[in-house]
């Protein structure tokens, strides 16, 4: 059996367990290439017909690109499992448009985590109500900030277990998975974007840059996590 071929039996191994032990699970799907290797391992395998079901959901922030919003619809009609999608509060949405307008992420690391809070933080805790465990398309080696989380751990912020089977995973992996499976992924990934969140706050690198160096590309290295995983250093999401 080749590495990459026990490093996926591992996964399914990990997604059963979950499966079995903390009923409902549901998968938080990004639709990011690492995503997309869980959309097609959980959909052929994870599904009500062999009574092991994980659900999936996607946040709609608002201001998802284009090439998202395609695979999104590629994932219905490939796959045709249910892919549950979230929006934010559109009162509070308007509320931050009002006062910040509707670029104010900009400005500010404050400005920025509190529209990510309202895009994405918020609407999770929404989609997470009432689940068992959640699983997520981490991988260790995305961010400085994510070196140290763990395959599986409680996720005290959210009062329930969080997978990440793809945790050591490398980036190689990921996309030798797609190509052996026919995997449909974002066009964006042809266009130099490794990393892709909401169209604004996402631009292609050039060859050699970090992967995640087009995400939030104003900020520092150190700061640039959303509030979905890992808390946004040096101002905590509100
Ligand atoms: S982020 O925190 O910087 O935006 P990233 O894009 O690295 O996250 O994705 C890491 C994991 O977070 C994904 O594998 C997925 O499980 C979850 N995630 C991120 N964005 C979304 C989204 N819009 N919808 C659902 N899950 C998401
Ligand atoms: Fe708002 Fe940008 Fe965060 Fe999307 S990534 S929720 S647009 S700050």
């Amino acid at each position: 059996m080749s590495a990459l071929q026990q490093k996926i039996e591992q996964v399914k191994q990990v997604l059963a367990a979950a499966a079995r032990d903390f009923p409902p699970v549901t998968f938080a799907n990004s639709l990011g290439a690492e995503d997309m290797v869980l959309t097609d391992l959980i959909a052929k395998n994870f599904t009500m017909k062999n009574g092991q079901d994980i659900e999936m959901f996607s946040l709609d922030t608002g201001r998802l690109p284009q090439e998202t919003y395609d695979l999104m619809q590629e994932v219905r009609k490939r796959y045709g499992v249910p892919l549950k999608i979230y929006f934010p509060d559109s009162a509070l949405v308007e509320e931050y448009m009002a006062q910040n307008g509707p670029n104010g992420f900009y400005d500010s690391v404050k400005l920025r985590n509190r529209c990510c809070h309202i895009r994405k933080v918020e609407p999770l805790k929404r989609a997470l109500a009432g689940k068992g465990a959640w699983i997520t398309g981490i991988r260790r080696d995305q961010t400085v900030t994510r070196g140290s989380l763990e395959a599986s751990s409680f996720d005290a912020d959210h009062g329930l277990q969080k997978f990440n089977p793809l945790l050591d995973w490398t980036n190689a992996e990921v996309w030798e998975y797609i190509k052996q499976n026919d995997v449909p992924y974002n066009k964006l990934h042809d266009k130099f974007y490794p990393s892709i969140g909401c169209a604004c706050c996402t631009r292609a690198v050039t060859p050699g840059e970090d992967i995640r160096s087009g995400r939030w590309w104003w900020e520092n290295a150190e700061g640039k996590e959303c509030g979905l995983h890992v808390a946004s250093i040096p101002i905590k999401c509100a």
